[in-house]
């Protein structure tokens, strides 16, 4: 974690709160430039990403540059103090380019070109595009490197959006190289990981070894693991070396790119969070999700998590609906603060949407934005203003960090991987809907907890799923619980190492000795079966039959399905195995249980059952305590100080409206004032 001396030299000159949105000023006219930054100042719009899909706005013709219009755009912005997150344009080749480069673009499974036309339309691999990006890319650095109004960079934009993995032959040519450098050039060692002698598929050159194309079955897991871990490394390889040149240009200025952290999809950000200089994130609501309130402080914990303790920024999320679900409900009155503010309380020092303007045309001209096509005597508009003097009047949280939580929840996304490829004993058994399952099971009851990629300080740490485990974090788990640690893992873990082979000896190879069983026999149930626990408790998707060792306790049997009379929760020291899936109400009735047996503080009095009550800490003793009620009916909150939204003062509790949000600066944690859910790490 860096020296929080160090964390403002890195963000340099950006805002904070920054408050804004992705500018795209090549759909407009110079007219509505003009008009652009006059209302941005009216909305107390900081910070614009510009230029984001801008390449061929920017280089009309290959080695043609015409930066006229982002000239003035971001001469337009500067007089006028917003100041600009500039991206590379590199998410959006040109169409010269990739009708000179057919061979740039992606390549489906089943060996389906895509067709130029769209954003994203280039394989990673592909020598072509790197080499256009990075002349892009450099054109650009050295233009408005050390501009004034450019205190940020934005490469590229959500990585591997839409072209994650690429079957090409570009691709299979650098999956090879990839492979040989992996495996020390030992084509028997890849034989071995991958399990290829199964149905004779053994390589005798590293010419026969492909990505995992269409085929006429299944294809073997290590392949497919390896080939998530090299389309993962080939984006990054692409950002480094944008990075890089920027770097080069432009010092001391911040360099991100957007993820989009709660998708979980084939990105392993753990590897791209050291690689940035400010985290930043998207994140767009399911519009109809009756836990979308729930889904917000999930991706916002997540990406405190990535940021390591540093503050990060929300990149882009909507200021009422998007365009691209089945139905796209807008957000009510009250959702965007909420949203927003949701983010700040979790670590966030800023938040932009998608997009400033609402474009007329186009297939995104019925997403939302901050400026709507009626103008500025709309709803949200009225609210996008509301709400930028709001977080302007925040000025004094940003460079707060969030305290640490005394719980955590372990994300490993190869092990996600591996088990949400085909052929498992359940396709039901996913590894992301566990992960959000528990964390909703938290946010339910108050109680906070970080997001973390292996164990750490925190006193319980929640393992909801973790198929595929190596030898080095099964001890690392191990050590966690010998230092103390209180731990929790969910079924059909620790079975396979992270080549998807399985541990020797009995189930759950390297969990044995910790968890102290074994599991004769893994019994996934029926789409919708439940089975019954006998503390009240409810599973679902999967039992086991497992046998105990002495000295490990069964606490909860089952007492129906086909493990019925068998052990269903067990312990041993301070680690808890679960053989089910708690269903979500069971899991708000154990988590607070076992997160008080580990000596974790209570929730937050007033929180939870929807609404959120968080802490941020300043590095000067202040503290503020953000209370956000996602509910339609007023709430209680023990705070005591001035909520910074509505300037009332609160003496012992605050009533927050419903849907309502305050922010009130409470006294320091420690300091016997105020409650808050003070984190307890281990000591
Ligand atoms: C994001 C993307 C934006 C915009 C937005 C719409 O994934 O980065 O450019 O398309 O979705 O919701």
């Amino acid at each position: 974690m860096p020296r929080p001396d160090r964390q403002d030299s890195v963000w340099g000159d950006v805002p904070r709160p920054a408050y804004g949105a992705d500018y795209n000023p090549e759909q407009w006219d110079t007219a509505t430039w003009k008009e652009d930054v006059r209302l941005m100042g009216e909305t107390g719009v900081n910070l614009v990403s510009l230029g984001v899909f801008a390449w061929s706005w920017v280089e009309p013709r290959p080695g043609v540059f015409d930066f006229a219009g982002l000239d003035e755009v971001i001469g337009l912005l500067d007089s006028a103090g917003i100041a600009v997150d500039l991206a590379t344009p590199t998410a959006a080749p040109p169409r010269w380019f990739s009708h000179a480069h057919p061979q740039s673009l992606p390549v489906t499974a089943d060996g389906l070109r895509l067709a130029p036309g769209s954003r994203q339309a280039y394989c990673p691999s592909s020598p072509a595009y790197r080499e256009r990006a990075a002349l892009v890319t450099r054109a650009l650095a050295e233009r408005y490197g050390e501009h004034p109004a450019v205190v940020m960079w934005h490469i590229n934009n959500e990585y591997a959006g839409g072209n994650p993995h690429c079957w090409c032959e570009v691709s299979a040519a650098a999956f090879r190289t990839w492979l040989r450098a992996t495996y020390g050039d030992d084509l028997d060692a890849l034989n071995e990981r991958w399990g290829t002698g199964v149905w004779g598929m053994t390589y005798s050159d590293w010419s026969q070894v492909e990505p995992p194309r269409t085929s006429t079955s299944r294809l073997s897991p290590g392949l497919w693991l390896d080939f998530y871990r090299f389309c993962d490394a080939e984006h990054l390889a692409c950002y480094r070396a944008e990075r890089d040149i920027v770097r080069a240009h432009s010092p001391g200025r911040p360099v991100t790119t957007n993820f989009m952290a709660s998708a979980l999809r084939t990105t392993d950000y753990w590897r791209w969070a050291p690689e940035v200089d400010i985290v930043s994130n998207d994140h767009y609501l399911g519009s109809e999700d009756p836990d979308r309130a729930a889904d917000l402080a999930f991706a916002a914990d997540l990406t405190r998590g990535l940021a390591g303790g540093r503050p990060w920024l929300l990149m882009e999320h909507s200021t009422s609906a998007v365009q691209w679900q089945a139905r796209n409900i807008a957000k009510t009155p009250g959702e965007m603060a909420r949203n927003t503010l949701t983010h700040l309380a979790r670590g966030a020092d800023g938040a932009l949407f998608f997009q400033w303007r609402q474009s007329a045309y186009g297939p995104e001209k019925w997403h939302s934005a901050m400026l709507p096509h009626g103008g500025t005597d709309t709803r949200i508009w009225r609210e996008a203003a509301a709400l930028g003097s709001a977080v302007a009047g925040l000025a004094d949280v940003a460079r707060s960090s969030c305290p640490p939580a005394g719980i955590a929840l372990l994300l490993d996304y190869e092990a996600m991987w591996a088990l949400e490829l085909t052929d498992r004993p359940s396709s039901d058994l996913t590894s992301g809907d566990a992960l959000r399952s528990w964390h909703r099971a938290l946010w339910t009851t108050g109680l906070p907890c970080d997001i973390v990629p292996a164990p750490g300080e925190h006193r319980l740490l929640l393992v909801p799923s973790l198929y595929a485990l190596s030898g080095a974090a099964a001890r690392a788990l191990e050590e966690y619980a010998a230092r103390g640690g209180h731990l929790v893992i969910g079924p059909f873990s620790g079975v396979v190492d992270p080549d998807d082979r399985l541990h020797p000896g009995p189930y759950p190879g390297v969990l044995r000795d910790l968890l102290g069983l074994r599991v004769d026999e893994y019994l996934p149930l029926a789409a919708g079966v439940t089975v019954g626990l006998d503390d009240g408790s409810t599973g679902g998707v999967w039992a086991e039959r497992v046998v105990p060792d002495a000295g490990t306790e069964v606490e909860t049997r089952f007492t129906g399905g086909p493990a019925s009379g068998l052990p269903a929760v067990l312990r041993r020291g301070t680690v808890r195995y679960l053989a089910t899936r708690p269903d979500e109400t069971s899991l708000a009735r154990l988590l607070p249980r076992w997160a008080a047996e580990a000596g974790c503080a209570p929730a937050p009095a007033g929180a939870g059952g929807g609404v959120e009550v968080v802490r941020r800490n300043g590095r000067d003793g202040r503290s503020w305590l953000f209370a956000v009620n996602h509910t339609q009916a007023p709430a209680e909150v023990a705070a005591t100080g001035i909520d910074l939204l509505s300037g009332v003062s609160a003496a012992g509790a605050i009533s927050i409206p419903a849907g309502g949000v305050a922010v009130v600066e409470v006294a320091a944690e420690g300091s016997g004032a105020a409650a808050g859910p003070s984190g307890a790490v281990l000591s």
